[in-house]
């Protein structure tokens, strides 16, 4: 079984299944993942298909800014659905929307499952004064959806390990409810923090593993 199918699992057992996993995982990903053959001929295409997105996502998925999100270890449906939004205009960026609508679906699809098998590489909170108050907030407010250890599922962000820049800026996209990130749920959820919780909640999460 692959990492992220070991972390789904625990998730559904940390949870009592209904995230993630107990959901209908897309049928296409599943088979991939199940079969060692596959997985690496998809992986292998994938990284050649991503050649170009190392430049802001790393050759690993792990950033190398800090406004610009890790994909290491992302659920390889939720980077897929990203995807599919940045292709139809539901997600707009103006790096990422043109680069995706450029790319054929297989190459999309490999993509995902690439990025999805990379590990997160541990990094160090901005300012590690704020992780108590962080790791409170998420266990609140947070963990419900995300899971204990922020790894996420098909639908749901993995958040362990993400860059802090990154974070700040897609919560605040949430909050504004702008047409460039849209996500109803996310947006009540985020409309109830202040700007000193989403600092804290950004430095405890880049310490998340
Ligand atoms: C010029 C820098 C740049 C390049 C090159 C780039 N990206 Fe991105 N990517 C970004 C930025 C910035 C964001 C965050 C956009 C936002 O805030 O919505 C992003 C977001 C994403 C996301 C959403 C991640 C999440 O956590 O929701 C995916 C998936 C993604 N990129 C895949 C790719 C793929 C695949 C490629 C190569 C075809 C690529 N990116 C190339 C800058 C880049
Ligand atoms: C009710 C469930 C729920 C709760 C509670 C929740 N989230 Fe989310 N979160 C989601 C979903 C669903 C998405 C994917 C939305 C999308 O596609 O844009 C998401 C996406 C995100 C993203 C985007 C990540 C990325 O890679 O682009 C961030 C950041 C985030 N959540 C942070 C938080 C934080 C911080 C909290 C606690 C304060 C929280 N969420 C609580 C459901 C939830």
């Amino acid at each position: 079984m692959s990492f992220v199918w070991r972390v789904c699992a625990g998730l559904a057992l940390i949870l009592g299944t209904s995230l993630a996993c107990a959901e209908a995982v897309n049928p296409r990903i599943q088979q991939v993942m199940s079969s060692p053959d596959a997985l690496q001929k998809a992986q292998h295409d994938g990284k050649k298909a991503a050649a170009f997105c190392a430049n802001c996502h790393g050759n690993t998925g792990n950033s190398t800014y800090d406004y610009i999100p890790n994909l290491a270890g992302q659920h390889p449906g939720y980077l897929f659905n990203q995807i599919k939004k940045f292709a139809d205009g539901r997600r707009q960026d103006r790096f990422m929307s043109g680069l995706i609508k450029a790319m054929k679906d297989e190459d999309r699809f490999n993509m995902a499952i690439y990025y999805a098998n990379q590990r997160v590489q541990a990094a160090r909170p901005p300012e590690p004064d704020l992780v108590a108050r962080g790791r409170q907030l998420y266990s609140q407010e947070c963990k419900s959806c995300h899971g204990e250890k922020g790894y996420g599922g098909e639908n749901i962000a993995r958040l362990a390990g993400q860059r802090p820049g990154y974070l700040v800026g897609a919560l605040g996209k949430y909050q504004n409810g702008i047409k460039r990130r849209a996500d109803p749920v996310m947006s009540s959820v985020a409309r109830r923090l202040q700007v000193s919780d989403i600092a804290a909640l950004a430095n405890y999460i880049v310490t998340m593993k």
